[in-house]
């Protein structure tokens, strides 16, 4: 049973993971935290494009049977230059976020993101391919990938540094808000706070298991449901690139389960 291969720069991709585990209780999930190299949010595109390169082919080279980008980064920047072998399906994130902001926005949509996701421009071109009458600001949030690795998900210092970066969006009267990083998902509850319960949040994950649920029976490489976890065998096995201790931490929070063992591997 070949699992389904997921990745992100750290601990932000496992809000996919425990999406995916709920739309898609039988199948098994092997996931990378390529924590050597986190921020991808600061890179260039080309590095961020490389080592997502590597990335696959870490997750191709341990037999997965398809690929997900759990990383708004990395789909921005490299999705449109991977090609895969034939058969093996790659999504990310962006495409399905953008849909499910389009669905819920009355017209002004607001998206947080890190610093290269922001300047590839890739989620207002996607809201505006889906719904052209939509008018739509963004703003790099750069403090937050280090606050969600060190595990500061509701605190009064997140929150300090959230009313700064909301602040401009709140001004620009949005009523939708985007979270363009999968790391952000961990502060909603900071988030919302702020925003108030007149703007929406949009997370992606839900929108990316359901999108990954119909390609995976599309191509052919869909479990039946009986299978899997419901019949004791579907696994997750979390690989990172560096030592992470506030991973793990993190993780366990995440998807429900302390302690959960890690494997230091190597991508190069
Ligand atoms: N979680 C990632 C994203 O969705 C990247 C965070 C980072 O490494 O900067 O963009």
């Amino acid at each position: 049973m070949d699992p389904i291969g997921v990745f992100d720069s750290g601990v932000g991709g496992l809000t996919v993971v425990a999406a995916l585990r709920r739309r898609l209780p039988a199948e098994s999930i092997l996931y990378l935290g390529d924590t050597a190299r986190l921020p991808y949010g600061s890179k260039s595109p080309e590095t961020v494009t490389r080592y997502t390169r590597r990335n696959i082919e870490f997750l191709v080279g341990r037999g997965v049977k398809a690929v997900v980008i759990a990383c708004n980064t990395a789909s921005a920047l490299a999705l449109e230059h991977l090609h895969l072998a034939p058969g093996m399906p790659l999504w990310g994130v962006i495409e399905p976020g953008a849909r499910a902001a389009a669905a819920v926005s009355r017209g002004r949509v607001g998206v947080i993101a890190t610093e290269a996701t922001v300047r590839s421009d890739a989620y207002p071109q996607a809201l505006r391919r889906l719904r052209p009458d939509l008018s739509v600001v963004s703003r790099a949030c750069p403090l937050f990938v280090p606050l969600v690795e060190e595990g500061w998900h509701d605190d009064e210092v997140t929150a300090r540094v959230a009313e700064r970066y909301l602040a401009p969006l709140l001004e620009a009267d949005i009523d939708t808000l985007v979270l363009g990083c999968t790391h952000y998902p961990l502060l909603k509850s900071v988030l919302a706070r702020i925003v108030g319960p007149a703007v929406t949040l949009v997370d992606s994950a839900e929108a990316v298991a359901e999108v990954v649920a119909q390609g995976l029976t599309q191509a052919g490489l869909a479990l039946p449901s009986h299978e899997g976890r419901e019949g004791g065998a579907a696994t997750q096995h979390l690989c990172v690139t560096d030592a992470g201790l506030s991973f793990q931490a993190v993780a366990g929070r995440i998807l429900g389960a302390p302690d959960l063992p890690l494997e230091w591997v190597e991508v190069v």
